[in-house]
């Protein structure tokens, strides 16, 4: 195979992101082999739980296509635009198609889990928004009061990001959903988020892991 095309995204004890492309099409690659040893089964099971969501995320407009995983390589379709803390939407439609998107997402009983991110968004060429990396979504269907929690935590994470770039356009209930964080987010913003980062940079070397891209939470 000719791999000179390839270009690296991203590489971590976690494997890698590449683009690539397939047929002449672009296509995004998350290499699982390339993850250390002591990784490789928690990289496996969360490209399995990424393909099992973009399964079930199938035909929505701002998802990647599933195109193919093995147990070693997951192929996504590739989403022309940027990553959001490059492109720095200040447009209030992007929010409000945002919003949309999620709620799209959370019919099909997923929630993303890892929207604090904002590499995990992007501001696709015609300026609507994308979500890719849903490696710690959860996949299991619409299940009572955690599922309604957790999508909760999606909507408040997506509302951070408006209050950083489009501020003037939040609703007064975004306002209050924005000022009532989840028990859980609470807990750990006291505590566990100090831990994490401690580990993440003497085990892994970085806290946020994606570079310039910031996590709001
Ligand atoms: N389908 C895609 N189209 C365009 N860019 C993508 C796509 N998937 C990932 N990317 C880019 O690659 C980066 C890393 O991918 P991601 O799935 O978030 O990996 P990780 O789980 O390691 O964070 C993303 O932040 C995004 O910029
Ligand atoms: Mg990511």
């Amino acid at each position: 195979m000719d791999t000179s095309r390839d270009t690296l995204l991203k590489a971590d004890e976690l494997g890698r992101i590449e683009m690539t492309e397939r047929g002449g099409v672009p296509v995004i690659r998350r290499d699982i082999v390339a993850a250390r040893w002591w990784a490789r089964s928690f990289a496996r099971r969360a490209a399995a739980r990424e393909a099992r969501a973009l399964a079930k995320l199938d035909g929505i407009d701002g998802v990647p296509a599933l195109l193919g995983w093995n147990g070693h390589e997951l192929l996504r379709g590739y989403i022309a635009g940027a990553p959001m803390q490059q492109a720095q939407p200040r447009d209030k439609a992007y929010y409000r198609d945002a919003l949309r998107l999620l709620a799209r997402l959370h019919r099909r009983g997923i929630v993303h889990n890892d929207l604090a991110k904002e590499p995990n968004w992007l501001v696709r060429i015609d300026g609507r928004p994308a979500l890719v990396d849903f490696q710690i979504a959860w996949t299991r269907g619409r299940r009572g009061p955690l599922f309604r929690l957790l999508a909760r935590e999606d909507v408040r994470h997506l509302l951070k990001h408006k209050r950083t770039y489009c501020p003037q356009a939040l609703s007064a209930r975004q306002r209050a959903i924005l000022g009532t964080p989840a028990p859980h987010a609470r807990v750990w913003r006291a505590t566990g988020k100090r831990l994490y980062k401690l580990i993440a940079r003497r085990v892994f070397g970085y806290w946020d892991n994606e570079g310039q891209g910031r996590v709001r939470d």
